[in-house]
């Protein structure tokens, strides 16, 4: 990244709220579930599937909780209703994590055995690595009850990632976009792509079914090698990607025959995640540039 984009993105946090969020429109569907449905049709028309985050992260009490595992109950109500091809991302922290993990594996019980009735399936994202473990031994927990229809992420970023593959069934791999002390974590980029292809190996090899969630040329090159060498049907795998990001690229993988998956997160605690997005857009200084000037013009 550029010195000027370095610079605009360690200030973004002090920018004033609005214009991040005029930034970050393209990142997130929109504060409704109306909002995201609408959104997840129109991908669905284009070939593509969808996963419906509900936004929040910062909870402080159990009945924010309760409203977060609520919310993902309406999701999956609409995704049948309007039979959508969508699933779900959730969040430990959102259901209670930190504040209370026997209510955290309640709501996600709930909310597995919903999409399980529904025919539909759970995705746990993964956080900071304060949260790996407990986030492995939930989805593990889950598996070892006979619930199929969940899913974990791994991160290529963490130095423990590869050791964590035994067993996994289900994984979203991605690079991880929690900033890691380096006793833990990987900080050379391309120290996090040979992670990363080392990693798709190895769940590729044991079986797993792997979520592909990258925007980077190279590695989605590298992960089209590996599945053509292993022969794989386009029902053993799928690329994921996010909302507002590279969707030429991923109209191209669908047109080459590939299963997409969108990332669609909606709600309106949308602060934290479009910070994250915008800090990650390699062009941020420019992206900030021309909304100024945008509004500057009479
Ligand atoms: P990289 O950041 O190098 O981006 C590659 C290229 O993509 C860039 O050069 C640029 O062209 C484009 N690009 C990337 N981000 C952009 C942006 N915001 N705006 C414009 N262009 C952009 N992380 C995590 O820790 N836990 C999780 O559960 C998840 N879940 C998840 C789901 C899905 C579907 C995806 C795609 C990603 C995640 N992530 C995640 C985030 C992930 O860890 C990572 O931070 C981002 O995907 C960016 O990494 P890339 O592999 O895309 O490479």
């Amino acid at each position: 990244m550029a010195l000027l984009d370095r610079a605009i993105v360690r200030a973004l946090p002090a920018v004033p709220r609005g214009i991040v969020g005029r930034l970050s429109s393209r990142y997130i569907a929109g504060p409704t579930l109306e909002d995201a449905v609408r959104v997840v049709r129109r991908l669905n028309a284009e070939g593509k599937m969808a996963t419906v985050d509900v936004l929040g992260e910062e909870i402080h009490d159990a009945e924010a909780a309760r409203d977060i595992a609520r919310a993902y109950h309406q999701v999956f109500a609409r995704i049948e209703g309007e039979k959508l091809d969508a699933n779900v991302s959730i969040k430990l922290t959102g259901l209670g994590l930190v504040l209370d993990e026997g209510l955290c594996r309640e709501l996600v019980g709930e909310l597995v055995r919903d999409a399980s009735v529904r025919g539909n399936f759970v995705r746990i994202d993964m956080e900071d690595s304060t949260t790996t473990d407990a986030t492995l031994a939930l989805y593990r927990g889950l598996r070892a009850d006979g619930r199929d229809n969940v899913g974990v992420v791994l991160q290529a970023r963490l130095r423990r990632t590869e050791g964590d593959v035994a067993g996994l069934h289900n994984v979203r791999l991605c690079k991880g976009i929690y900033v890691e002390p380096p006793a833990i974590a990987y900080q050379d980029a391309e120290e996090i792509r040979a992670s990363f292809r080392r990693t798709l190996a190895a769940l590729l090899d044991q079986g797993a079914y792997v979520g592909i969630a990258t925007h980077d040329e190279s590695l989605i090159d590298d992960a089209l090698r590996q599945v053509r060498e292993r022969g794989l049907s386009r029902e053993q795998y799928e690329f994921q990607m996010l909302l507002g990001v590279r969707p030429e690229r991923g109209d191209a993988l669908v047109r080459g025959g590939h299963r997409l998956r969108v990332y669609v997160p909606f709600g309106t605690h949308w602060y934290e995640y479009s910070l994250r997005r915008l800090q990650e857009n390699p062009a941020i200084a420019g992206y900030v540039a021309a909304d100024v000037l945008r509004r500057l013009r009479p």
